[in-house]
């Protein structure tokens, strides 16, 4: 099974990086505190896929998802869009700052991977 660590102090908050995970290209997000208290202010039952930003994250500050479109499978692009999280250029999903769809033909919000933090080496492993 193909691991792989990351250190989280290399990510400064405020900021996006992009790994790759067997072959898929992994997004973590070190989200500033006024980025965690809109993703947990969004009414997310009336969302397309209802899902609370507590379910998709293991610790506010930390988001870390596949970047890979729910739609057919682009590489969203990270800053950008009408939600101040990310979108996909290929037929325009806009993606909020906890990775949900919210606009676009995307149906689903970016898959979160299985991971852990080793908080002895300051590291997340995918
Ligand atoms: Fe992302 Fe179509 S693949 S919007």
């Amino acid at each position: 099974l193909a691991k792989v660590e990351v250190e989280l102090a290399t990510i400064p908050e405020g900021k996006n990086v992009v790994i790759k995970w067997r072959g898929k290209p992994v997004f973590i997000r070190h989200r500033t505190q006024a980025e965690i208290d809109e993703a947990r202010g969004t009414k997310w039952q009336s969302l397309r896929d209802p899902e609370s930003d507590e379910d998709r994250v293991k610790r506010p500050e930390w988001l870390i998802m596949l970047g890979v479109c729910t739609h057919l499978g682009c590489v969203p692009i990270g800053e950008a869009g009408d939600y101040g999280g990310w979108f996909c250029p290929c037929h325009g999903s806009h993606y909020d700052i906890s990775g949900r769809t919210r606009k676009g033909p995307a149906p689903l919000n970016l898959e979160i991977p299985a991971y852990d933090f080793n908080d002895a080496e300051g590291k997340v492993i995918i």
